[in-house]
């Protein structure tokens, strides 16, 4: 181990934090051998300076069953390291990693992200106190520290998968977490991945069985179903479905994402339309409509598919459309069919934790199932006043659609509440006129205000938008706020990112 006190003047930029600080320094202190780090490390869209292994994998590896231990990234002397904590944190839920650490020789950050997906920091000192507090890091992300805990980790891990009842819930497990795992890793992991995700959909059926079986599997399921809904259209439903959904599986909860609307605008954002031609159409044969047509065939994992290159971890999604239009009459005049997406939920109950339905602009059929299915609905709103104008309309769909669910002996449909979407930064119209538009919503429509804001942010709608060429052809390639925010580093969009994790934040807390 080398034996200097480490002293903040030797850092004069970023690549004397890497040499002298983490490399000479830090690492051997925290009994790191050159075996258990990596340095420059790509792992899907993202550059880590370096990260950590307590047990060395060979080959090298990453995903979400082989994490890193710590992540570390060296900033230069001069910069601020708040500007790059929001970069971390998304870093260590991204790999699934427990510790980051961030420093700029002047300053040294550890955040720690806990099992509920929180990052929050740990411990935090100057530079020229590193050495002294040095025994206090080694206790937090000294290798023998985190070797205990990975014990203790593997140990409880072993226990599960002795106990009974395990086989099904291992094959999902590791399911889930390879379904997880970045993107673009190894061969080796995608084409188990391909293989574990053609399994998916026979296990979920068997659960099915299982779950309808018995009422016991009822009273344990916590799955909850959202559905985001506004008569008005371009209020913004769509890309607070999807970054919702994104930021909810972000925070490691299984979630199902379904496209009620024919305009197919969240199959589009998930990635799930990548042709350009009729021809190439791969979605008309097996999508929401067909969930709708059958109550004895056509089960939610005979329709699902992940989304492409969306999101990571990816998510599950049910897509829809232009021809669910073409379907409308021939369903209504089935009046079972309005029921039939709730009965399938059901069954995939103990499988998600959430699934978010995004709704068309509409007060038909379409709108309907989704609001008879959830149990909350969200109501973006831009406030303005033809939106909150249709609030009676929404308010008057809802309570006939309360008449219908308790026809079936269903609870009233819970109004999580109106959320504020697309609403302006500019500083006049947050000070005076966001308060009075707030209070009508209160005061005049006696509807609850969610506490998240949806501001209005143009990477917000690039991110949806963005576009790749493959050859000579150009074919759309959308990103969740998050992935595009590891992309390209820009303010306006890592704001729009913390928006959606404050919404999510507060979803979460209402639905427990
Ligand atoms: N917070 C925002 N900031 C910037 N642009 C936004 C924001 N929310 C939505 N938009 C843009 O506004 C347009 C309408 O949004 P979106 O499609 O999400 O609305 P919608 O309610 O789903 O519409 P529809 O009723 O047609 O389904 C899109 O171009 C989208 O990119
Ligand atoms: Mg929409």
């Amino acid at each position: 181990m080398v034996a200097f006190n480490f002293d903040p003047q030797f850092c004069r930029n970023e690549s004397e934090v890497i040499s002298k600080l983490i490399v000479s320094y830090l690492l051997p202190q925290l009994g790191y051998s050159p075996d258990n780090w990596h340095q420059e490390v790509k792992v899907a869209d993202i550059r880590l300076d370096f990260l950590t292994l307590v047990t060395p994998v060979i080959p090298f590896i990453l995903d979400q069953i082989r994490p890193p231990n710590i992540v570390i990234e060296a900033k230069h002397p001069g910069q601020k390291l708040d500007r790059h904590n929001r970069k971390l944190r998304r870093y260590l839920s991204k790999l699934n990693a427990r510790y980051g650490l961030l420093t700029n020789g002047k300053e040294l950050k550890i955040y720690e992200r806990d099992a509920d997906g929180e990052v929050r920091l740990k411990f935090a000192c100057q530079g020229k106190e590193i050495a002294a507090k040095i025994n206090d890091i080694r206790a937090i992300l000294g290798k023998i520290s985190l070797s205990d805990i990975q014990q203790t980790v593997s140990s409880e891990a072993e226990q599960i998968c002795n106990s009974p009842e395990s086989d099904l819930k291992n094959r999902s497990t590791t399911a889930e977490q390879i379904s997880n795992s970045p993107p673009d890793q190894t061969v080796n992991v995608s084409s188990e991945t391909e293989q574990i995700s053609n399994s998916l959909a026979g296990d979920l059926q068997n659960r099915t069985t299982t779950a309808i079986a018995g009422n016991r599997m009822e009273e344990k399921s916590n799955m909850k179903v959202i559905a985001i809904y506004h008569n008005k259209g371009g209020v913004g439903k769509t890309t607070v479905s999807v970054n919702l959904a994104a930021s909810l599986s972000r925070k490691g909860k299984k979630v199902l994402l379904i496209d009620m609307d024919a305009q197919a605008n969240t199959t589009f954002a998930t990635g799930l339309i990548k042709f350009q031609f009729e021809e190439d159409d791969n979605i008309i044969q097996s999508y929401v409509f067909h969930l709708l047509e059958s109550g004895d065939f056509n089960f939610i994992p005979d329709i699902v598919r992940r989304s492409q290159g969306f999101n990571t971890p990816e998510i599950d999604v049910i897509p829809s459309h232009i021809n669910l239009i073409e379907h409308q009459d021939k369903l209504n005049k089935i009046a079972v069919s309005r029921s039939r997406l709730l009965v399938k939920l059901k069954q995939v109950r103990d499988y998600y934790d959430i699934v978010i339905i995004d709704t068309p602009p509409s007060r038909d059929l379409y709108a309907e199932i989704p609001l008879i299915a959830a149990d909350y609905l969200i109501i973006p709103s831009d406030l303005k006043p033809f939106a909150n104008q249709g609030l009676n309309n929404v308010k008057n769909f809802v309570k006939q659609v309360n008449e219908y669910r308790e026809a079936i002996a269903r609870d009233p449909l819970l109004l999580m509440g109106v959320l504020p979407s697309k609403i302006s930064t500019n500083s006049q119209f947050l000070k005076h006129t966001f308060p009075r538009q707030k209070s009508v919503i209160s005061d005049r429509h006696n509807l609850p205000l969610m506490e998240s804001i949806i501001y209005e942010r143009t990477p917000l709608s690039n991110c949806l938008s963005r576009t790749k060429n493959e050859g000579e052809i150009e074919i759309p390639d959308p990103k969740s706020i998050f992935d595009f925010c590891d992309l390209k580093s820009d303010t306006s969009a890592e704001q729009s990112a913390e928006d959606f994790e404050f919404l999510a934040a507060e979803v979460l807390n209402k639905i427990q």
